[in-house]
Parts: C-alpha cells; sequence; structure tokens
C-alpha cells in the first residue's frame, strides 16, 4: 500500500449510519451527546483519550491522538440508521436498558430525532426477530438500490460531508462462502435472482461502498468479506472493515492469553460461559445465529496461541464457548471464564474470571473509533480492508493469505505505527539500543 500523501483536513459535518437502532448504537449515539454537552467523559475511546509516542523516549513527544491525526470533532457528527422496528433512537434506549434514567432523560431531546429509516430485512436470516417496519422489494438487488438512495437522501438532508456506515444490527445466520459471492457480477445477478446466499447485511455493505461510504461490520456475519465487495470497496477507494466488536469476554481473551503465550505456559483447556438477557441474547438464542457468534469467538485462541508452533504447551487444549440468553440480566452480562494452564514440570493451574460486564458499555466507544477512523482512512485515500483497525474486532478482517492477528498488543501497535506512518513520522520498534550508546 502506498503510504498516503496529503491527508484532507476533515471540513463540514460527519454523517453515521447505522443499521440496526438497538442497545449499542443507542449507547454510542447517547454518549457523544453526553460527552458534547460536557456530561460525561468518552471513557475507552482510543481517539478521544488516547496518547502516541513520537520519536524517542527522550523526546518526549505523546500528544494525543486526537492532536496528531485530522480527526472529524465530535460537533460535527450526524446521526442516521435503519430498523425493523419504529422506534425514535430514544425509545429503542430506553427498552434496551443500558443507560439510567437521568441519563435517559439527558439525551431525550437529542435521541428523540433520531427515527429509523425501513430496514432491509429478512427474517430467514434472524430467525428471533419479527418486525414490521421493513422495505419490500421485488429482488435483493431492488433492496440494495433503495437502501442506496436513503444514502443519498440522508446526506443531502443532513448537508453532511461525509458519511460512515457502522453495522450495529442482529448477528445472522451462519452463512458460509459461496460462489455467489466471487466477484462483483456474480454478486450482483444473485441479487437479482435472490439467492440465499444473499444477507440483508450483504445489501447494506454493497449500498455503503457503491456510495462511497467507509463501512465497518460489528457483527460477525460474512457481510463485507466477500472477494466481490472487497473487490468493489477498492473500485470506489473505499475503505472497509470487521468483524464483530471486541468486547467483553473475547477482549479478556485476547489480553491473557498473549500473557500465557509470552511466558510459555501451557493451556489445557478453556471453558467460556456467558449469560445475558437483552435483544442481542434473544437474537444469539437461536442456533442459526449462534453458530456465527461461536466461529468468530472460536477463532482467537488458535491463531493467539499458535498449536502447530507449540505443539507440547497449545497442541491439545480444549475450547468451549457458550451463550445463554438469561432475560433478568438486560445488557449486563456475566461471563465466566475457567482456565487450565500448566507450568514447570507440567504442574496443573487454574485461573477463573468473572467479567460482570456492561456489553454495550464496552461496543460504543468501539464504534465512535471505527467511525473516525474510517473516515481519516478514506480523507488520506486507503482503501480496501483495513487491517490496522483489527484491534476493534474479534474476527478480524485480512487480506486472504494472511492469518488474522487477534493479539490485542500487537494490534494495539499496529494501529499506533500506522498512524505514525500515514504521518510521516518514524515507526517505534522498541529496540531501543540507542538510549545505551
Ligand atoms: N454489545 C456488544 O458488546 C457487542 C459485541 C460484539 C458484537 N455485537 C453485535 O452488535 C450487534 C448489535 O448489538 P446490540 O446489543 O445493539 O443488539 P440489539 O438487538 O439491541 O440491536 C440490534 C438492532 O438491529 C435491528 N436489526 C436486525 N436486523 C436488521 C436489519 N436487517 N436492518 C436494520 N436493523 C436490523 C434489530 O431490530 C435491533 O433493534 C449484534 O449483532 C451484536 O452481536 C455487540
Amino acid at each position: 500500500m502506498r503510504k498516503p500523501g496529503k491527508i484532507a483536513r476533515p471540513k463540514g459535518k460527519l454523517g453515521i449510519l447505522t443499521p440496526g437502532i438497538g442497545a449499542v448504537s443507542t449507547t454510542f449515539m447517547a454518549g457523544v451527546d453526553l460527552v458534547r454537552n460536557g456530561g460525561a467523559l468518552p471513557v475507552g475511546s482510543l481517539t478521544q483519550m488516547g496518547t502516541i509516542r513520537l520519536g524517542k523516549r527522550t523526546d518526549k513527544r505523546t500528544p494525543k491522538i486526537q492532536d496528531f491525526v485530522p480527526l472529524a470533532n465530535l460537533d460535527d457528527l450526524v446521526f442516521g440508521g435503519w430498523d425493523l422496528f419504529p422506534d425514535t433512537a430514544h425509545e429503542a434506549a430506553a427498552k434496551a436498558g443500558v443507560l439510567d434514567a437521568n441519563h435517559l432523560r439527558k439525551v431525550e431531546p437529542f435521541l428523540s430525532k433520531i427515527k429509523p429509516m425501513k430496514a432491509a430485512f429478512d427474517q430467514s436470516y434472524v430467525k428471533n426477530l419479527h418486525g414490521e417496519h421493513v422495505k419490500r422489494a421485488k429482488n435483493k438487488f431492488d433492496l440494495a438500490e433503495q437502501l442506496r438512495e436513503d444514502i443519498r437522501n440522508f446526506k443531502k438532508s443532513t448537508k453532511v460531508d461525509r458519511t460512515v456506515m457502522v453495522w450495529c444490527a442482529s448477528t445472522e445466520i451462519f452463512l458460509k462462502p459461496d460462489k455467489a459471492h466471487e466477484t462483483l457480477p456474480s454478486f450482483e445477478r444473485a441479487m437479482k435472482e435472490n439467492h440465499e446466499a444473499i444477507a440483508p447485511s450483504m445489501l447494506y455493505a454493497y449500498a455503503a461502498i457503491q456510495e462511497g461510504v467507509p463501512f465497518a461490520n460489528g457483527a460477525p456475519n460474512l457481510t463485507a468479506e466477500l472477494p466481490a465487495l472487497v473487490e468493489l470497496a477498492h473500485k470506489k477507494h473505499v475503505p472497509i472493515c470487521g468483524k464483530d466488536f471486541k468486547t467483553g469476554q473475547t477482549l479478556m481473551k485476547t489480553i491473557l492469553s498473549p500473557g500465557f503465550k509470552a511466558r510459555m505456559l501451557g493451556l489445557h483447556g478453556w471453558f467460556s460461559t456467558n449469560i445475558l438477557g437483552n435483544r442481542d441474547g434473544e437474537v444469539l438464542d437461536d442456533p442459526g445465529s449462534f453458530k456465527t457468534k461461536e466461529e468468530s469467538k472460536l477463532g482467537a485462541l488458535e491463531y493467539i496461541l499458535q498449536p502447530k508452533l507449540y505443539p507440547e504447551l497449545y497442541g491439545d487444549f480444549y475450547h468451549k464457548v457458550r451463550i445463554n440468553y438469561y432475560p433478568p440480566r438486560g445488557d449486563n452480562k456475566e461471563g465466566w471464564d475457567n482456565i487450565d494452564i500448566f507450568g514447570w514440570l507440567g504442574y496443573p493451574m487454574q485461573i477463573k474470571v468473572d467479567f460482570l460486564c456492561r456489553d454495550s458499555i464496552l461496543a460504543a466507544p468501539i464504534v465512535l473509533d471505527l467511525v473516525l477512523f474510517l473516515d481519516l482512512a478514506q480523507r488520506a485515500g486507503m482503501h480496501g480492508i483495513q487491517e490496522w483497525l483489527s484491534f476493534y474486532f474479534k474476527s478480524p478482517m485480512c487480506a486472504p493469505e494472511l492469518y488474522p492477528e487477534h493479539d490485542l498488543f500487537i494490534q494495539l501497535m499496529k494501529l499506533k505505527n500506522t498512524l505514525r506512518w500515514m504521518m510521516g513520522e518514524q515507526l517505534i520498534t522498541h529496540l531501543g539500543t540507542e538510549y545505551y550508546d
């Protein structure tokens, strides 16, 4: 990839479109509003709170990331989206039950104005949902055309300068790559023939890319991870990334397992179980949607621990992930991990993690960072898969000949080095011999 020349400044407004006005997207929108009004801190957001070291440690140059790269300002963000329920973002936020009454009251004037557009939805792909606020069309291609028109109308009515789309809608059933996904002509033909390999999320991704809108996929669905859409993204100069926001249990897994590997501690087994009671949990109660999530959650350990390179340590570990829908907890998930490790001379040890987390509170800052970084990438002329944004995903998209990088610390280094590279700063290798010359 060529190093960006001059990066265009972020002038005007930045539109954000989310398929799905549910727990994650409304928590994200509400948070931006509260932060803008001085009522909260953007905790968890690297773009808002993170710093980046430049040059040598002795140079003492550590600006905030937002002062180093030209990111859009929070005051310039404008929101819109789609859902199969007609609730305003405020009603959806109230139903999601993430925010307390005080926060809900404060954001009401802002969120009440955000009304979802009709969804491109098909219940065959999300079995446990049934909504009436949906588009009618003669075929899937026509549905995608309607989404493209929605995007154009959103841009016109809000007068935004640029737009980014982040999939914050439900997890669809597990789909395997299909011949129909291979090229743009085969993909478009399949849309016209209502082929079952084309899920609604793919129509949103297609519409976004066709309209020059960067696209991130927050769910584990295949969505934009198709040769046809990657090809289209290059053709249209659109950056894309995914899949599945890295929050909760997988975040913990990708924090802990690099540590075990760094110290050459072995692993016999890792049993993970979750209880959650939000709409996401209800959707994941369907085996088809669960399978998509399970594949996404299982991958990380295999890639981080590299069993082929370390057969004695990781060649034979048992890994199980369970998700149980348990309504009383709402969005406040509980994730248990039992980890059986072994050390010197093979002596076994156990680690127990009980993470009482708040799913959407962890996901909201990820949405914000993805929006700002994708917009930056587009202004820098970067397109296709943005692997440097792997930091935010459970199943990072990468070039077909590569394995995905899951280690959170390598991902962070990659992200920061990409920012340095974009801005013409020296990359940081952490070698540091020069301090001892
Ligand atoms: N919260 C997290 O920590 C987290 C982490 C990783 C991934 N995710 C994923 O993010 C997504 C959103 O999570 P959530 O908790 O906000 O779920 P949610 O159920 O609260 O919201 C999803 C919304 O999407 C809508 N929807 C479904 N299909 C649609 C379509 N085709 N078009 C438009 N709208 C559609 C649903 O009606 C619902 O309102 C899920 O796929 C979830 O698996 C969430």
